[in-house]
């Protein structure tokens, strides 16, 4: 199994915090963002990882990450994105890397409270397919959002104006060889990207998407409220964690 995070885009919406870093690699609490993705792939037990990102800034995080040894890796491995045509365009990027193999892939943005690594065990055992992590949140039209009917995911909106329930789907997709054939059929959405949504709306429709339902706090962090909500959440996790010590 590979992981591979998905670190582009330009960060606009944290504009001018982003003006002179990329935006994964700006403070949550005490570590950079991208800390967080990455640890909970090494926490999954993957040990082969790909970081995508882009923009003006992209060598910071090798002056940051190295080779992954903070991580216990041996190697991590780079791929530049140009421009921001989506996060299904940055995962294009992985596929020689990911080299038939399963794979799960992470927003760079995206913080649990707990692992993921029960999902991902879970997917191993999946015999193909896909599998997302989905979450209830009160603001679903932030998100895409999954149609759940008699437990299985129907279809997926991309940020709806009137969401069809308010089950989010969180940043983490897990993938057999399958998702190479359907990236290559994408066409750019409304905003201009090759959406991810689309990619899982492929997997339902051969019936092949599985998921599971995120316990614990979840949160993006790629605008100033979130940011400040992932800073807080975290706070308080490593708060609770050392009075327990
Ligand atoms: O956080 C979960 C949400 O992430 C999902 O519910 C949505 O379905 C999914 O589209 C995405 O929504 P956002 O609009 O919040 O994604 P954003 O553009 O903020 O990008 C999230 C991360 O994806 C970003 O931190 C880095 C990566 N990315 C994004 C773009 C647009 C890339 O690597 N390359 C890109 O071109």
């Amino acid at each position: 199994m590979k992981g591979v995070v998905l670190a582009g885009g330009l960060g606009t919406r944290l504009y001018p915090l982003t003006k002179i870093t990329n935006k994964h690699l700006l403070p949550v609490y005490d570590q950079p963002m991208i800390y967080y993705p990455i640890q909970q792939l090494v926490n999954a037990g993957i040990r082969e990882i790909m970081l995508v990102t882009g923009g003006s800034y992209a060598g910071h995080f090798l002056n940051l990450l190295e080779n992954g040894g903070d991580f216990g890796l041996r190697r991590l491995h780079y791929a530049f994105q140009r421009g921001e045509g989506g996060i299904a365009d940055a995962l294009k990027l992985a596929e020689d890397f990911v080299d038939g193999e399963r794979c799960v892939v992470i927003l760079g943005d995206n913080i649990f409270e707990n692992p993921i690594a029960p999902a991902v065990e879970k997917f191993r055992q999946q015999e193909a397919g896909a599998r997302i992590l989905l979450k209830e949140v009160p603001d679903p039209h932030r998100f895409g959002v999954a149609e759940l009917r008699d437990g299985k995911v129907v279809g997926i909106e991309e940020k709806p104006i009137h969401p069809k329930s308010n089950y989010a789907v969180t940043g983490v997709y897990m993938y057999d060889a399958y998702v190479w054939e359907v990236v290559k059929t994408l066409k750019p959405s409304r905003r201009n990207e090759l959406e991810i949504t689309d990619v899982n709306n492929a997997y339902i429709a051969r019936g092949a998407l599985t998921y599971d339902i995120v316990e614990g706090w979840w949160t993006d962090a790629g605008t100033f409220e979130s940011l400040l909500r992932a800073n807080m959440l975290v706070a308080a996790q490593r708060q609770s964690s050392s009075a327990k010590v």
